[in-house]
């Protein structure tokens, strides 16, 4: 279906709830809308909305409800799993947050900030850092993905061992519901233990119970000291033995521990040529520490370190000197992601095991593409202090792209059996959008799948919100 499906009377109507400027149906202006990121993903849409107030939200979601069109809320569009992207062509509205986009309130005594939904996480982050606090969300996308994003997506990124994923940083919403109502689920309260958390129902619901239009989260104290340390090792298990060595000797201070298979070096060269290994070695470590003033944070991490190495677990280690230098091994970190996308399509996965069956989830996924199919490429790389293991596979160069989608798929549910084998997940913090929602259903027990059926119900009865995205599609609205 095209936007020309729309009748003038329904775009007028559609304007009336936006504004001019904020609606768009022409193919040209909502390209941008419609594909995602990594080039992987297409959808269409009949119109796209951008509402520039919570009002406009509330408007959109009645006029919608009473036209009978499906919503596709939308934030940054940096989401890996087509939440916001409707690829089964069902013809449906999105809804962008994008000028829903200003910071509320920052109240640096209590620690906390509220803003609109559609704020840019990194403006959040440079917003709370201008008040000498922190707000730790990190990842990769950060300039882009907004923190209505991150709230329905559950983000996670790196450093979530010390400070926990978007769900442990929210303390409260403001949701805009199918039918239009308006909740405020703010409080600025640390503690409020009186009755169900229903902030929690929206955060990692990718858009599919309400819009959410306002965030607050919990802010922490700036760091004073940073350190960081970029780490040689033999293989994953010495990894592994290392992240539990620095939990005990370093405690809650270690901000980072990110792993990185020496064969992603060469993505970030796709990026920065002159990228160059600070160390070599097959597994490779980024550690980050991070503290008030008045601890010796150079001491503790030389004085882990050194240890580490007698013992045998680290063979080679670059302290940063400078938060220049610091910058670029993250640099190395962010562009083996990136590196990935410029060379085209591959398989992607979000895979958790408990920390202690890190190794033989990679050690197996690597058999398994050694051995079933061949000339493929496995790289390793993720949050290892999270059990959680980006598990990629690269298709060589010389197959086309249609097989190696084909194929990738197959490569794809093996490593979905291996980690499930494990008793890990198939999504650690990526959600499950459009691209993993079977594997996620079929994983459900019948009463894990009647419940999240009753919640879906009882907040979008007539199933307008980002039908088709998590649970079993209900594409009745075309
Ligand atoms: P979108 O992609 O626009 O939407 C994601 C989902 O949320 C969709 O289902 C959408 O319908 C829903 N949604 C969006 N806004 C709202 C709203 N206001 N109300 C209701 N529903 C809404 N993710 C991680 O967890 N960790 C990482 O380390 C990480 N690194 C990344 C690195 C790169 C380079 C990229 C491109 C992505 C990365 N991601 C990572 C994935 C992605 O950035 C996150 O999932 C992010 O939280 C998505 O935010 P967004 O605003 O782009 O949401
Ligand atoms: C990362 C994203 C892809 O860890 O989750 O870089
Ligand atoms: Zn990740």
């Amino acid at each position: 279906m095209t936007a020309h499906s729309l009748s003038p009377d329904v775009l007028d109507a559609l304007e009336g709830a936006v504004g001019r400027n904020g609606l768009t149906a022409e193919p040209a202006g909502m390209a941008k809308y419609l594909g995602d990121w990594a080039g992987d993903y297409r959808g269409g849409a009949l119109a796209v909305l951008r509402p520039a107030s919570v009002a406009e939200v509330q408007a959109s979601m009645r006029l919608c409800g009473a036209l009978g069109l499906g919503v596709i809320p939308q934030g940054g569009n940096t989401g890996l799993v087509s939440g916001a992207i409707d690829t089964n062509g069902a013809g449906m509205v999105v809804v962008s947050l994008e000028r829903l986009n200003a910071i509320r309130q920052i109240d640096p005594e209590n620690f906390t900030l509220q803003t609109d939904a559609g704020c840019v996480l990194q403006t959040i982050k440079d917003a709370s850092e201008a008040q000498d606090c922190l707000f730790p969300l990190a990842l990769g996308a950060q300039g882009s993905c907004q923190i209505g994003g991150n709230a329905a997506s559950n983000a996670g990124g790196v450093n979530v061992l010390r400070y926990g994923m978007a769900r442990d940083l929210i303390l409260g919403l403001e949701v805009v519901l199918a039918d239009g109502e308006l909740w405020n689920g703010f409080s600025g309260l640390r503690k409020n233990n009186s009755g169900y958390d229903l902030k929690q129902l929206f955060i990692g619901s990718e858009g599919t119970l309400g819009i959410i239009t306002g965030v607050e989260v919990k802010l922490f104290p700036k760091p004073a000291r940073t350190e960081t340390a970029y780490l040689g090792l033999a293989s994953f298990e010495a990894a592994i033995a290392l992240f539990n060595r620095a939990r005990r000797d370093c405690c809650d201070l270690i901000s980072a521990f990110e792993i990185i298979g020496s064969e992603c070096i060469e993505l970030a060269r796709l990026i920065d040529p002159a990228v160059t290994e600070p160390v070599s070695a097959p597994v490779q470590v980024l550690i980050e520490l991070s503290s008030g003033p008045t601890i010796d944070l150079n001491g503790v991490l030389a004085g882990f370190l050194g240890d580490a190495m007698k013992k045998g677990l680290v063979s080679d280690a670059v302290l940063a000197t400078s938060g220049a230098q610091a910058k670029t091994f993250w640099a190395i970190r962010e562009g083996l992601v990136e590196g990935q996308a410029k060379r085209g399509y591959h398989v992607r996965t979000d895979l958790s095991v408990r920390i202690s069956d890190m190794p033989a989830l990679i050690e197996r996924a690597r058999r398994f593409v050694a051995l079933e199919h061949r000339g493929w490429i496995p790289l390793a790389y993720g949050h290892a202090g999270d059990g959680n293991i980006h598990f990629n596979v690269l298709p060589p160069l010389a197959l086309g792209e249609s097989e190696a989608r084909s194929r990738g798929a197959e490569v794809t549910a093996g490593l979905y059996d291996i980690a499930v084998n494990l008793g890990g997940s198939i999504s650690a913090e990526h959600g499950i959008g459009r691209s993993r929602r079977r594997e996620f259903w079929d994983g459900l027990s019948p009463t894990h799948r009647r419940m999240v059926t009753a919640l879906k119900t009882a907040f979008d009865p007539n199933g307008m919100m980002n039908p088709g995205c998590l649970l079993p599609s209900t594409e009745t609205f075309s």
